[in-house]
């Protein structure tokens, strides 16, 4: 009998139903939770027999890790995004990387108009008057804006940024698109350029992917052509962003507010975005349900097995 492959598991998978047929097949070597020593010591005994990976779109699979990895053959990512992989390294290796597509874009629009939602009608601020004896004691209520007529502009208008804009124009809203590459066919304008889709926007979605390509590409000037009322929504990546430029914005009042489930140095969120009312803040939590990440964890597992000749 053949010795089962070797894969590190560096996210966690769920349920536990999914690592049990996994492992049926395949030893894992499981470092989510684990200290950086204790990883680094796995590393060291178990680094040259590892044939896969499994890992999250923010943990990815970096060029210092796959060096520590000489056969490794497949990155399998609990994910769609590939930016924290180390591409380049994949390539020149010929290591196959997987991804989840699909299953998760449901939820993450979800959570995007949640957010959207959230900001526009002050929910935090309203959970906690009702909580706080504001209510009995008839202090102001925080009030809230409408969605209804006003216009988003969807920053990447991929499976996800077209989730998004379906669930926003059911609440009335008025839509536009930016993305370097024109979408045939697409249902609503496209802008010229980030700037024009901000100029154009009272809530700038941001659904594109991280990468070279986008880094910090929703910059001071994006976010004041997004205006005093504008709106910054972000479930995409933190890297987008130029957080230090958003706090500004918020603080100088360039911009009304924002809803974020990502940041720049995950998982830390910037005390300038903690301590900001007109900020609602979840942490990468977009595709965190039992449905999708379930679903997320088999398409994981299949690509695995499937990779192995398993399945
Ligand atoms: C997950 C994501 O939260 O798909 C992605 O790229 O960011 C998320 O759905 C992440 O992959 C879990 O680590």
């Amino acid at each position: 009998m053949t010795a089962k492959p070797d894969v590190l598991v560096l996210t966690a998978l769920t349920p536990e139903s999914v690592v049990k047929r996994l492992s049926e097949k395949v030893t894992l070597h499981r470092t989510y939770g684990d200290s950086a020593e204790a990883r680094a010591a796995l590393l060291l005994n178990v680094g040259s027999s590892i044939r896969a990976i499994v890992t999250g779109g923010v943990a990815g699979a970096p060029a210092d890790l796959l060096a520590k990895l000489p056969h490794v053959e497949l990155i399998a990512v609990n994910g769609v995004g590939v930016d924290a992989v180390a591409l380049d390294v994949a390539r020149d290796r010929g290591i196959v990387v997987t991804t989840t597509p699909g299953v998760l874009t449901d939820d993450v629009a979800d959570l995007a108009l949640l957010l959207a939602m959230s900001v526009a009608r002050r929910l935090p601020a309203l959970d906690r008057y009702a909580r706080d004896g504001s209510w009995p004691k008839r202090r102001p209520m925080p009030m809230g804006s409408s969605l209804a007529g006003k216009v988003a502009g969807i920053y990447g208008y991929g499976q996800i940024g077209r989730a998004v804009a379906s669930r926003l124009a059911a609440c009335g809203m008025l839509l536009c698109y930016y993305q370097p590459r024109p979408v045939a066919n697409a249902d609503v304008p496209r802008k010229e350029s980030l700037l024009a889709l901000a100029d154009a926007s009272d809530y700038l979605v941001v659904c594109a992917p991280g990468g070279p390509a986008t880094l910090r590409s929703v910059n001071g000037d994006v976010l004041r052509a997004l205006g005093p009322a504008g709106v910054l929504i972000n479930v995409a990546r933190g890297s987008l962003v130029d957080e230090a430029a958003l706090v500004r914005a918020l603080e100088a009042g360039y911009i009304a507010g924002a809803g974020l489930d990502v940041f720049v140095d995950e998982p830390n969120v910037s005390e300038g975005l903690k301590k900001r009312d007109n900020v609602v803040l979840t942490p990468h939590a977009a595709s965190f349900t039992h449905e999708t990440r379930g679903a997320m964890s088999r398409v994981v597992a299949d690509n695995v097995l499937r990779h192995f000749g398993l399945d």
